[in-house]
């Protein structure tokens, strides 16, 4: 669902997962001039890009494909570089590559080597594609857009959407790396958004409650209390769909956002609020 509107490039890492694919059918949707859709899934994220074009409302709309080892330096280096030979400049980008926990067990049982996995995947992965993506935005010229009745507004450099998690607020039982790794998205989020802001290049963070993709029926399966506990506690009693997610990445790359930086935005139906 396209409510908002996008005239740039865009990198979209995890392309193949639940809601790194409907980030690209939205940002496709929206306008976007060209998509590098990345994953460690190179088939799938070729699929997704082929789709997308089916969906783009761009005339010169361009879908390209990449493998990417999010945890491997020089494989996110290799990517940011054909999307910036490609595309000429990359104007967004989201982060939404990432894994649970191998195992629900709780703080003491916790595999210190599952701790890394995930650490490295959540975090560090983002860490290196902010670096990268950071370093092309910063060597771009801003970009403006005429907005009608409401004249024209500096867009900047570009930005970045990070998809964490609403454990980036809060913890749940026997979850340690994952929660541990949601938590350090904000920091990285953050001081991307310091150290960039004078660069008019910005950062934000969305931060979902389960959403309903291959992770979170995995989830279920390991753990099928899941859709009561989701049925119980959330307002709308069910998940988010992905493409509620893809709307706020949307948004938050959109002219409408250009004063939003540094910023968590949580979905969570209401959890968070407090026990009703
Ligand atoms: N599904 C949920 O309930 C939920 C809730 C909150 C946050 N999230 C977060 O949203 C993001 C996307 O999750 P999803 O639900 O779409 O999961 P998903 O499993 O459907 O997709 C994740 C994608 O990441 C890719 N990936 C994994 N390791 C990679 C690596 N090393 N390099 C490159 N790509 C890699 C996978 O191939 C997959 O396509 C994750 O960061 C997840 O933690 C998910």
């Amino acid at each position: 669902m396209a409510q908002f509107q996008l005239s740039g490039f865009a990198i979209i890492v995890g392309a193949a997962g639940g809601i790194g694919k409907e980030v690209a059918f939205t940002f496709a949707e929206a306008g976007a001039k060209g998509v590098l859709l990345a994953d460690i899934d190179y088939e799938a994220a070729a699929k997704v890009a082929e789709t997308s074009k089916g969906l783009a409302s761009c005339p010169t709309y361009r879908a390209l494909s990449v493998k990417v080892d999010v945890v491997d330096i020089a494989s996110v280096q290799a990517m940011v570089d054909l999307a910036a030979k490609e595309f000429g400049r990359i104007d967004y980008c989201v982060n939404a590559a990432g894994v649970d926990v191998a195992e629900y067990v709780p703080f003491d049982q916790t595999d210190p080597d599952d701790y890394d996995r995930v650490l490295g995947i959540n975090t560090k992965g983002i860490f290196l594609i902010c670096r990268a993506v950071g370093k092309v935005m910063q060597s771009q010229e801003p970009k403006q857009i005429n907005l009608g009745r409401h004249g024209t507004r500096d867009l900047g450099r570009g930005c970045i959407v990070n998809v964490s998690s609403a454990l980036s607020l809060c913890a749940v039982p026997h979850e340690v790396p994952y929660t541990t790794s949601k938590h350090a998205v904000t920091g990285i989020t953050r001081s991307f958004a310091m150290d960039f802001k004078a660069a008019g290049i910005r950062c934000n963070q969305v931060c979902p409650t389960w959403v309903r993709t291959p992770m979170y029926e995995e989830e279920c399966r390991r753990n099928p209390q899941t859709p009561q506990i989701v049925k119980n506690i959330s307002a709308v009693k069910r998940p988010l769909e992905p493409d509620e997610v893809a709307s706020a990445c949307l948004y938050l790359c959109s002219p409408s956002a250009v004063y939003i930086n540094g910023t968590l935005l949580t979905m969570d139906s209401g959890i968070l609020v407090g026990p009703s």
